[in-house]
Formats: C-alpha cells, structure tokens, sequence
C-alpha cells in the first residue's frame, strides 16, 4: 500500500447507494476505522439516552437531525491519532461541508467518494435491507441473502433486523432529503478537487475494485 492509502475517506450517495456495505469491506481488509453517522445517532437511540429520546422521531422520518448535533457527536467519535478513517453519511449538506473541513480534516490528505446511482433502484435496495444487530453485516433479502434465514452468516445469530427508516414512505423522504442537499456538497469538494465518482449501480464485488483502485490501495 502507497503513502496515498493514508488519506482518510468520505463516503457520499443516496441512502441505499452502498457507502456502508463499502466501507464495512474496507474495514475488514484494511483496517479503516468507520464512522457512520447514522449508526452513532442509532446507538444513542437504542441505548435510549437523552440525545438518542430527541432524536429518534427525525430518524424515522427521514428527516435529517441538527447540524450541530451531528458535528459534536462526530467530532467525539473521531481521535485521530494515526488512525484512517472512513466517514459515511457526513457532510450531507454544505454547511456540514464546510464545518468538517475546518473543524475535523483540518489540513489532513482525504478523497471524497461519490456512489452515483438512478434513484428508482433504492427504494427496493432499502425496503429487502436487513443488517445484524449484533456485529453490523449488511444484508439484502433479494440480492444478498444470509445462508440460513434470520441468523447471520458471521456471527451465527437470529438478529437480522429492519431498520425502522427502511419503510417505503421514509424512503422517499430521505432521497428527497439528500436530492435537495447534496449538490452544493459535491460542488465543494469538486472546488477541492477531492471528488471521485463511482457507477453504484454495479455489482458490490465490481464497485469495490473501483474503490480500491480510485483510492490507490491496489
Ligand atoms: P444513514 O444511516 O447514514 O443512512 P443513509 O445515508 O440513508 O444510507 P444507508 O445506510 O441507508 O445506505 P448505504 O448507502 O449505506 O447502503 P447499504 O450499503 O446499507 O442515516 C440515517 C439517518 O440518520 C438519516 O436519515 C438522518 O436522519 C440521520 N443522519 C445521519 N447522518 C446525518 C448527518 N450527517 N446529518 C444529519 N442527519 C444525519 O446498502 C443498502 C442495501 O443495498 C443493502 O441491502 C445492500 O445489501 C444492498 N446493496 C449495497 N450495494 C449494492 C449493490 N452494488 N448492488 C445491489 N445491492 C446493493
């Protein structure tokens, strides 16, 4: 691995687009720390903590929770040290954009990866998603089925669940959530000259070559 691996990452795309199924690889092979903000703001929700109680009705609507929240929990979750990390669902707006320059890459090397796709596939990709509770391996009824129903094919347990913003109608809601903001986002970081795209649309073994070779780490 070149020097260029070294950079930290930021995932872009619409819900469903594949950033986490991505990033989960790149984990795995490489260790990539992964922040996901929706994951942090899932586990204040499921551990029912005063942020977790205010923010759960804005996660199931699909709608997104405060700026600043966001960036607070974000910044608490990212000592980085010599760490690479891959940031996945942030910024979604432009004043995220810009909040995280300044206050999180600070200077650091980092690609921005955009996960490109026609919106009509998500909403199937979305409503047929199930991911294990307890070790985060995500999962499609239609296209990417656990070996045996119910039970994850890693950590051998019956916690494949549905996430409560998987539901047709909060679908909706959130591509038309990240249609209305992310373009002033990719326009940021195409002024950066950080911004790499990817055809989402392929298959996950194929997209992750591409990940791979943009990145420069094979
Ligand atoms: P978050 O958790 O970030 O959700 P999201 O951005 O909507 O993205 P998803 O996790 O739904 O999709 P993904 O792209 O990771 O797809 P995946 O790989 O799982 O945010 C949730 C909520 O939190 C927001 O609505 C908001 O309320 C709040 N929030 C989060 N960040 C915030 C922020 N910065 N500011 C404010 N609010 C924030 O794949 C999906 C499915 O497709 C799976 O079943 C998978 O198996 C399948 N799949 C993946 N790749 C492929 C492929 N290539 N071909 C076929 N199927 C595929």
């Amino acid at each position: 691995m070149g020097s260029v691996g070294q950079i930290q990452v930021v995932l872009i795309g619409a819900p469903g687009s594949g950033k986490g199924t991505q990033a989960l690889r790149l984990v795995k092979d490489l260790g990539y720390k992964h922040v996901s903000t929706g994951d942090l703001l899932r586990l204040e929700v499921s551990k029912g903590s005063t942020l977790g109680k205010k923010v759960k009705s804005v996660l199931d609507s699909g709608d997104l929770v405060s700026d600043e929240l966001v960036l607070d929990l974000l910044k608490a979750n990212c000592d980085f040290g010599s760490a690479k990390f891959i940031f996945d669902g942030y910024p979604r707006n432009l004043k995220q954009a810009q909040a995280f320059d300044k206050e999180v890459i600070n200077g650091r090397k980092f690609s921005v990866l955009y996960f490109k796709i026609n919106e009509n596939e998500l909403v199937e990709r979305l409503t047929s998603r199930r991911t294990c509770s307890n070790c985060k391996r995500i999962y499609n009824l239609k296209s990417l089925p656990p070996k045996k129903a119910g039970i994850c094919d890693d950590c051998n347990t019956a916690t494949l669940e549905q996430r409560s913003d998987d539901k047709e109608d909060v679908v909706k809601n959130r591509v038309n959530v990240y249609l209305s903001t992310v373009k002033p986002v990719l326009d940021f970081y195409k002024e950066k000259k950080v911004l790499k795209e990817i055809d989402a649309s392929l298959e996950i073994d194929q997209i992750y070559k591409e990940v791979l070779k943009i990145l420069e780490l094979k």
